[in-house]
């Protein structure tokens, strides 16, 4: 039997990430949101794909979430996305309360799914996901880090001409201007990467990469990536739905690792069929440790400023 993935919000994150999983038609796909018209008509567009990819997947979109019941995966993508000049923190309170409706229906309808949270600030919406649901923490896993660490990856590779398969890496932190690309895990073809690039240069590639969504921003001006953002959700649904184990960069709760204590934050976790079933803690450097603290701080506040606002309501 198929599996079945619903992705809430059919704007271009989601509708991308629901075409990557349709085409491999390991999954049947449901496409959620509130326009009436959208998610049926670009989940019928998907469908009738199907014939020329060789999917035999079925793609349908709703308004309501009725059709989304016993879904194994939950993509939650709905929000409102960054304009030019706007942070990822900037969209905080109106995502929160968007990412709050359809939690609480999704968790209604699917509630033994693994819920995987998409909309930004990544860290705040995953963590007000995981409040809400009432999920165990295994079951509400954020991405980000895939796509801060492809960025990274994409980079190197081309800075040092070589496939992007030669290049490994993880980007820890929370997906914002604090984010923590671990120098000592990057490697090319098993060389580190501090062997093959003068430190200032590996620098600029940082920065770049803490840039990287605001890059995209400023060219599109009318909205931000999709499509890296969507092929690391297909990488995790796969890695969850085939129960493959990968060890990712993702957003999962920590109770203690890496010194932080009930908070969401990007660091590497095994990814299965258990949704996230470890969490790898890596040597960091002192000032990666430095480093990691200050970009939970960062995702502290934005936590913080949730809660007084649910209070305040
Ligand atoms: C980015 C947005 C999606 O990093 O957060 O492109």
């Amino acid at each position: 039997m198929r599996s079945k993935v619903t992705i809430v919000g059919a704007g271009n994150v989601g509708a991308t990430a629901a075409q990557r999983v349709f085409d491999r038609g390991y999954a049947d796909v449901v496409l959620v949101d509130i326009v009436e018209g959208l998610p049926q008509g670009k989940a019928l567009d998907m469908l009738e794909s199907g014939p020329v990819l060789g999917s035999d997947a079925l793609a349908f979109g709703s308004n309501g979430y009725g059709d989304t019941a016993g879904s194994d995966v939950v993509v939650v993508t709905s929000g409102i996305a960054r304009k030019p000049g706007m942070s990822r923190d900037d969209l905080l309170l109106t995502n929160m309360r968007i990412v709050s409706s359809v939690v609480e229906e999704v968790a209604g309808h699917s509630p033994g799914c693994i819920l995987l949270v998409v909309t930004n600030p990544l860290d705040a919406m995953a963590q007000r996901a995981y409040e809400l649901s009432g999920f165990p923490k295994n079951r509400v896993v954020g991405m980000a880090g895939i796509l801060d660490t492809a960025r990274f990856r994409s980079f190197v590779a081309a800075e040092l001409n070589v496939s992007v398969d030669a290049v490994s890496a993880f980007v820890l932190g929370g997906h914002g201007d604090t984010m923590v690309p671990v120098i000592g895990s990057a490697f090319v073809g098993g060389t580190p990467l501090s062997k093959l690039l003068p430190s200032e240069r590996i620098d600029e590639i940082v920065q770049r990469t803490r840039d990287g969504g605001a890059e995209i921003v400023n060219l599109l001006k009318t909205g931000s990536a999709f499509y890296a953002p969507s092929a690391a959700i297909a990488q995790m649904v796969e890695s969850i739905l085939f129960d493959k184990k990968e060890i990712l960069p993702c957003t999962a709760y920590l109770e203690g690792e890496y010194g932080i204590d009930g908070l969401y934050v990007g660091v590497p976790v095994k990814l299965g069929a258990g949704g996230v079933e470890e969490i790898i803690e890596f040597d960091l450097t002192e000032d990666e440790d430095a480093a990691l603290r200050r970009s939970a701080a960062a995702v502290r506040e934005l936590v913080d400023v949730m809660a007084r606002a649910s209070e305040a309501n």
